[in-house]
């Protein structure tokens, strides 16, 4: 009774064809599965030799005898491999072939179990294809990259010297209007310069791999407000700052964020009051939120966003300079530390930006 169930469960599989071989390779049995993926009816492949299931080639070769054998030998062989349909039609198959024996030891025959791992098999090329595709567009980026940084820089550093050369021979010479233009080259060439060495910074985050650990912020704070100290005085700014947590992470890359965070407060000011910048953290969940508020000029909050993304602006390069690349360096950075940045701001009344950042254990 359990012996019929088991066959009529056999039988029915559908998505594998499982099928016996007699000692010398003739098919014994035929299921479902064997009919579906392999085109045969069982009384139109029971009695015939299994090594209809195989590429010319391959019988040529003698691989159906061969993989009997190794059955044989240690009890199953299996492989991934082309074998053919009724049709003629080829497909990708995954074969287990295990020998069946007796108590005493007689072989029986072999049973056989087959998938059709055809789709599986082209979607894995597919996924190497686009993976080969990436890679090698991500290289063209890089060659593109110092293509940047070399030939375009070369040129620039030229044109930016002998401008100067003209101001520092000529200036008595050449009339004002003349001095005023060459002034304009040589802010231009200034402007590039950081341009590309921004461009150049960012499209680096990414590909080079950076040690982590733990970060104590208040000390990347200190860090970032002793580099801008000038800045800081020239803004004539107060900036009070609360306590900071133990954030797991790369420090340099931290040092950008914030870098970037806080001479946006000193850059975009309101001049008709005195600027105050705080910098702090709640605790929020698994992850340090940490914020910096200002009180300038602020932006509409459906600009949040738009900010985030290289070279978006929001002023000309007259009135604020800047690449427009230090926030979308910021959100790559926190989007490779597994955190997230973002804005909340009024225009006329101040910003605030926050940063969330995985912690680090103590
Ligand atoms: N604290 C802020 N207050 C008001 N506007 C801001 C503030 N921070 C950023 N913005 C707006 O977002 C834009 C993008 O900022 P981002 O830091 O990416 O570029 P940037 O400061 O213009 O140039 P840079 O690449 O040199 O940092 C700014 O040009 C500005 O319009
Ligand atoms: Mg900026």
């Amino acid at each position: 009774m359990s012996e019929q169930r088991f066959r009529l469960l056999v039988e029915s599989v559908r998505d594998y064809a499982i099928f016996m071989l007699e000692a010398d390779g003739t098919v014994a049995t035929w299921n479902a599965g064997a009919e579906r993926i392999k085109g045969w009816k069982a009384e139109e492949i029971i009695g015939r030799h299994f090594s209809v299931f195989y590429t010319e080639a391959d019988r040529r070769s003698e691989k159906p005898k061969r993989e009997l054998a190794v059955a044989m030998r240690v009890g199953k062989y299996e492989e991934e491999g082309w074998r053919v349909r009724q049709d003629g039609s080829q497909f990708w198959a995954s074969v287990v072939i295990s020998a069946i024996r007796a108590e005493d030891g007689e072989l029986l025959g072999f049973s056989k179990v087959t998938r059709d791992l055809t789709e599986r098999r082209a979607q894995d090329l597919r996924l190497q294809t686009a993976v080969a595709e990436l890679s090698k567009s991500n290289r063209e980026l890089e060659e593109y990259a110092s293509f940047v940084s070399h030939d375009l820089q070369e040129p620039l550093r030229k044109m930016a010297s002998f401008a100067e050369l003209l101001r520092a021979k000529y200036a008595d010479k050449l009339g004002d209007d003349a001095n005023k233009y060459i002034a304009v080259i040589v802010d231009g060439a200034a402007r590039m310069r950081k341009l590309i060495t921004d461009v150049l910074d960012y499209s680096r985050i990414g590909r080079e791999a950076v040690p982590m650990g733990g970060v104590e912020l208040s000390e990347v704070i200190a860090l970032v407000l002793k580099d801008l100290d000038l800045a800081v005085a020239d803004a004539s700014a107060k900036i009070e700052t609360g306590e900071l947590p133990l954030v797991w992470g790369n420090r340099d890359r931290l040092v950008r964020i914030f870098q970037n965070l806080i001479l946006n407060a000193l850059k975009y000011r309101e001049p008709s009051r005195p600027l105050v910048v705080r910098i702090g953290a709640r605790s929020g969940g698994g992850d340090a939120v940490i914020f910096v508020r200002d009180n300038g000029i602020g932006f509409r909050q459906e600009q949040a966003e738009t900010i985030m993304r290289p070279f978006q602006r929001l002023h000309t390069k007259e009135r604020y300079p800047g690449s427009g690349i230090g926030l979308a360096a910021a959100k790559k950075i926190a989007e490779l530390h597994q955190g997230r940045i973002w804005a909340e701001s009024k225009p006329d009344e101040g910003s605030t930006f926050f940063v969330s950042l995985p912690k680090a254990a103590p």
